[in-house]
């Protein structure tokens, strides 16, 4: 690529020869057109690329239908509403038996530690998700029906969801770092019928017992009067029920059934308790499953799955996907923003139990037939350089991952990405915050040698997919903007009186149109959705991000606008944290505001006011800290925790979050202070600040 300085007085970088050849979509010209397209005439646009997929019968309605203007009715969106299909059965038999692909590797596995490698190919994945849904079928379950999956970055953590999927059950995964009290309220909330775990897992020296965990939260809903009918328990780490005794071969995982080499797994000695009238182990069950499954025709406005996500009020929200529109969309971005090739091998670093791991490391690559990298480990085990090797050991060509892995990785210099080649990569990503200039700079120059290019990608749990996005070979690259609008995307930026800038302008991020897959509903909360979304600028989806468009027209994300906040990626938000930290005996009243961090982008700043009787010392920080991480999970854990005899308010009582913020960070300028009820607080919680990184 070629750095070109003349356009804005930063630098531009145009594509390499190379990367524009064969390119999907060569140039800016060829975008626009296609973009226009997509807009102008989306039924024509979606419909073309819905023909490449297996529809049992036709739409009986519109192609599109929808309302985004809450004052003209409720909102709703459809998308080839009567159309039937199955997900599954376009990504795995449809690429078996009409793409021939069978014998094409659809995973390569690469375990925590680097000797724990082993493959699924396409024929072997289908084979095993229709034995799981044979099983799951057997326990009773519908189309329709909950399940809840907290597993590790294993391949039956994908079988599980295909099967879930070829036989209409919605699935719910949530995150393996989350705690057993998120893992219960999110069973409780999509009442699941059944729970999928795994014994436990290593996440690089560290073991973590998972069963224990969902053991925990099966207790939990038990108390408030939900049972769990069974849980289905992999055993990944090999260890023989009660006993707690290492089972040394590990021979009966799903994955050692097929043709591939047969996996290494590495077995560890982790206690895993069982309760006879709720546990299963896995290959229990799928010993004697079939491996024929007549797949479940439904609907493409049916539901595909719930991903919970966090929301303004504390309480996670469950973002619902549909089939038909999530299926078309997350296979036309995976194509056309890493410009797929047969032969490429993708790798998406992020965990199936986030969106990231849902549309780009199952869906959209399955849906076009790729090869994709599956990492169970995280990027300093055993050493820094573990990206770099597996990129080697895979012939990598297209890595996708998180900003806070890079500026992590950053820190540890270019001689650990030096000694391994890369020379197979072509296409670099990022997702999930927005990447400083830094960043991006040592990502394009060390870690892709200046030939390849960065997409960086902004989307949302609730967009499904992509939404603004450059395309390798068609939109010259400025580090840190996410660039562009992906085909069908129609983005604006309002004021707070909800006018749409035109320009170069700063504001609100709004979408006018929907894309296919836009989420459908709130489970069991229609009216959180259109709130959340919908109604505070009629007309338009409200991303809840703050964005600015140059003169250029290149779009730049400049981060939430809400009591939300983006740690390392993942979205948190400030009640939810404030609500844990409540439930402290010692706490009478909390506030939480993000804070700058090198390598996490942002990170927790908690401010306390205790009760009386309690002191503040390093024991009762030690303690919340443990309270939020118990209640949430790790990714939750407060950087700092100060002590905040008063809190400053206005008049109404609402928490100045403003102020609290620029005390975190010591600023002492703190601009219009006229609604603030009593001016005391302040220089009390300036003098109590917590010294920061
Ligand atoms: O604030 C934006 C940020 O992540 C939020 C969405 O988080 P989540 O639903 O967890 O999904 C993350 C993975 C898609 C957004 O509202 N965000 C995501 N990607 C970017 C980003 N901010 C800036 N640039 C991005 N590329």
């Amino acid at each position: 690529m070629i750095p070109d300085k003349t356009l804005v007085g930063k630098d531009v970088y145009h594509a390499a020869p190379e990367v524009v050849e064969g390119a999907h979509v060569p140039n800016f010209q060829k975008y626009k057109e296609l973009y226009s397209q997509s807009t102008e005439k989306p039924e024509e646009f979606w419909g073309n690329i819905a023909k490449e997929f297996y529809w049992k019968t036709p739409r009986t309605g519109k192609f599109l239908d929808y309302n985004f203007d809450h004052t003209k009715g409720k909102i709703f969106i459809r998308w080839m509403e009567g159309a039937t299909t199955n997900i599954c059965y376009n990504l795995l038999d449809r690429n078996v038996h009409e793409k021939n692909l069978g014998d094409k590797v659809a995973y390569y596995w690469e375990g925590n530690d680097p000797e724990d490698c082993m493959q699924v190919t396409y024929k072997e994945l289908l084979q095993q998700v229709c034995k799981f849904a044979n099983v799951l079928r057997a326990q009773g379950v519908k189309k329709g029906d909950r399940i809840s999956i907290y597993m590790p970055m294993i391949i039956e953590l994908v079988v599980v969801m295909l099967a879930c999927v070829r036989i209409g059950a919605i699935h719910s995964i949530v995150f393996a770092g989350f705690s057993a009290d998120s893992l219960c309220e999110r069973i409780l909330d999509s009442h699941c019928s059944l729970l999928i775990t795994a014994d436990g897992f290593y996440r690089g020296d560290k073991p973590i017992n998972l069963k224990q965990i969902a053991d925990e939260a099966i207790r939990k809903c038990r108390e408030r009067n939900f049972s769990v009918g069974k849980c289905i328990v992999v055993k990944h780490l090999g260890v023989t029920e009660a006993t707690g005794a290492t089972d040394e071969t590990c021979t009966d995982r799903a994955s050692s059934n097929t043709q591939s080499p047969p996996a290494k797994r590495s077995c560890y000695n982790l206690q895993t308790t069982w309760n006879a009238d709720v546990d299963i182990w896995w290959h229990d069950l799928m010993k004697e499953a079939s491996d024929k499954c007549e797949p479940e025709w439904c609907d493409s406005e049916d539901p595909l799955f719930i991903l919970y996500t966090s929301g303004s009020t504390g309480k996670p929200k469950g973002v619902q996907h549909t089939v038909g529109g999530y299926l078309l969309y997350t296979a036309t971005t995976f194509k056309y923003v890493f410009d797929y090739k047969p032969d490429d091998v993708y790798w998406c670093t992020a965990d199936i139990g986030w969106i990231t791991g849902h549309s780009y490391l199952a869906y959209g690559p399955l849906a076009n037939g790729a090869t994709s990298v599956m990492f169970e480990g995280i990027p300093t085990y055993p050493n820094v350089s573990r990206f770099w090797e597996i990129i080697d050991k895979y012939k990598v060509t297209t890595f996708y991952t998180a900003p806070t892995a890079i500026r992590l990785l950053m820190k540890y210099g270019e001689d650990p990405v030096k000694k391994f080649s890369r020379a197979s990569l072509k296409i670099l990503g990022t997702v999930g915050e927005p990447i400083n200039p830094e960043a991006w700079l040592w990502y394009y120059n060390v870690v892709g040698n200046r030939k390849c290019p960065i997409m960086d990608t902004f989307w949302q749990t609730e967009t499904g997919g992509h939404m603004m996005t450059p395309l390798p070979a068609a939109i010259p690259l400025k580090p840190g903007s996410a660039t562009f609008p992906f085909f069908g995307v129609v983005p604006a930026i309002l004021n707070e009186s909800g006018e749409e800038l035109e320009g170069e302008a700063e504001g609100y991020l709004v979408f006018k149109k929907p894309w296919p897959s836009i989420m459908r509903t709130i489970y069991g909360n229609y009216q959180r959705f259109e709130s959340t979304y919908f109604k505070k600028f009629a007309g338009y989806f409200v991303t809840g991000d703050g964005c600015k468009r140059d003169k250029d027209g290149y779009y730049w994300i400049t981060g939430r606008i809400d009591d939300m906040l983006n740690v390392s990626g993942h979205l948190l938000s400030t009640a939810e944290v404030e609500s844990a930290l409540i439930e402290h005996a010692a706490v009478a009243e909390a506030a939480t505001v993000s804070h700058p961090h090198a390598i996490k982008g942002e990170c927790l700043y908690c401010f306390v006011t205790l009760r009386d009787g309690y002191e503040f010392n390093e024991t009762l920080i030690a303690e919340l800290k443990d309270q939020v991480r118990e209640k949430i999970g790790p990714i939750a854990t407060p950087d700092y925790i100060q002590n905040a005899p008063g809190l400053p308010k206005t008049r109404s009582g609402k928490i100045m979050r403003r102020i609290l913020r620029q005390i975190a960070r010591n600023e002492k300028d703190l601009g219009d202070t006229s609604t603030l009820a009593d001016g005391t607080v302040i220089e009390e919680l300036f003098n109590n600040r917590c010294r920061t990184a």
